[in-house]
């Protein structure tokens, strides 16, 4: 029944985002901590029936999009097959399977995945700049993400967006290159606030505002129309008139969208987080190990929900101390 996914403000889950892998094959900075993280032992990843698992009891109790983060999803083995079998939940009322990656190997495996049931692609991808993104990601593919951008705009997804972290003095330069991007392509860039987690060198004075950004782009584009968003979308969207894509905000910091909240997240390890900045997490891999029944498990997973918090994000009250780094959590696409 979907009353296990309701939490305490009556806000409705239907949004389970799976981290696949610890593991990236970049290493960008606001993602992960400079001196690297501590990858989980692999035994205490989650396997693919495990995941099969959760993801079928998930879906049973309401959640009708599942998205595949990281870590970067596409260093997993066997991920296509994986993909596959988690397409077949469509019977039990899952609707889209969307990844979130950082395009850097992606190209190649697209094909396959989009096959096997990918629907909805976001990629990560912070300049158009070679260089700075060698700056930014600790490595060089800059060519490889933007061919799998070619790729995937090509393909048969419902969805390609962009996704950009704004850091002042590193990138913020570039926001009206990306809005230009929107001209031919069928994308919806979207420039995301940088946010603070363990070990990543936040600062205030880094974070760009969507407000500041919106202002600059609408000197250059004055008739940019603010679009009617999807309920839970995480992006306020614009589009200019005759272009193909779209462009929009997250700002998690300077305008949260917790009210409005759908998600839920299992990391790589197997804890369910219910919320992105909420440290607390329960290890759902621990009772499946033990040989509990689905049942259990739903009351584990109802108990967790039910200490969601109204909001989480904005600039109080966020906890960098005990919450993990983004590369762990499984929202980030990148590191190691
Ligand atoms: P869709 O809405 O499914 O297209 O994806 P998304 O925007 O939720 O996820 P994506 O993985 O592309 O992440 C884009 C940015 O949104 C990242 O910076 C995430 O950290 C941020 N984000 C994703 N989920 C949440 C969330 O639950 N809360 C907050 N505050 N930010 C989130
Ligand atoms: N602040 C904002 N966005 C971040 N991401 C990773 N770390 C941060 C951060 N500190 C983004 C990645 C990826 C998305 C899933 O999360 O760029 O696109
Ligand atoms: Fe949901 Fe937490 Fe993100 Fe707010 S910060 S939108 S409550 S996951």
């Amino acid at each position: 029944s979907s009353s296990s996914s309701v939490d305490t403000f009556r806000r409705k889950h239907d949004y389970l985002r799976i981290s696949l892998t610890e593991r990236c094959n970049l290493r960008c900075f606001y993602c992960m901590p400079n001196d690297g993280v501590e990858l989980s032992p692999p035994n205490n990843i989650l396997s693919d029936d495990e995941i099969l698992r959760l993801a079928k009891l998930f879906v049973q109790s309401g959640v009708k999009k599942i998205r595949l983060t990281g870590g970067e999803p596409t260093v997993r083995k066997g991920l296509a097959n994986l993909v596959g079998r988690i397409n077949e939940l469509r019977i039990h009322g899952l609707q889209s399977i969307g990844m979130t990656s950082n395009g850097l190997a992606l190209h190649r495996k697209l094909p396959l995945l989009i096959e096997n049931g990918l629907t909805h692609l976001n990629l990560s991808l912070d300049t158009l700049d070679p260089l700075k993104f060698e700056i930014l990601t600790r490595r060089t593919g800059h060519d490889g993400v933007l061919k799998s951008l070619e790729v995937a705009m090509a393909s048969a997804l419902h969805s390609v967006k962009l996704n950009v972290v704004v850091i002042r003095g590193l990138n913020d330069s570039e926001v009206l290159h990306f809005v230009n991007l929107t001209k031919d392509n069928p994308i919806t860039v979207r420039f995301i606030e940088f946010m603070p987690f363990t070990g990543n060198k936040w600062d205030k004075d880094k974070l760009v505002p969507a407000s500041e950004l919106l202002e600059r782009i609408s000197g250059r584009f004055p008739g940019a129309v603010k679009l009617l968003d999807e309920p839970h979308d995480t992006s306020r969207n614009y589009a200019i008139p005759g272009h193909r894509g779209r462009f929009g905000f997250i700002s998690s910091m300077s305008d949260h969208f917790c009210g409005s909240c759908n998600r839920l997240r299992i990391t790589a390890d197997g804890q369910i987080k219910v919320c992105l900045f909420d440290s607390k997490e329960v290890s759902l891999r621990d009772l499946i190990r033990s040989g509990v029944s689905d049942v259990e498990l739903l009351a584990v997973i109802r108990q967790a929900l039910s200490g969601k918090k109204a909001k989480h994000a904005g600039m109080e009250n966020i906890d960098v101390v005990t919450n993990r780094p983004m590369i762990l959590i499984g929202a980030g696409t990148y590191a190691l």
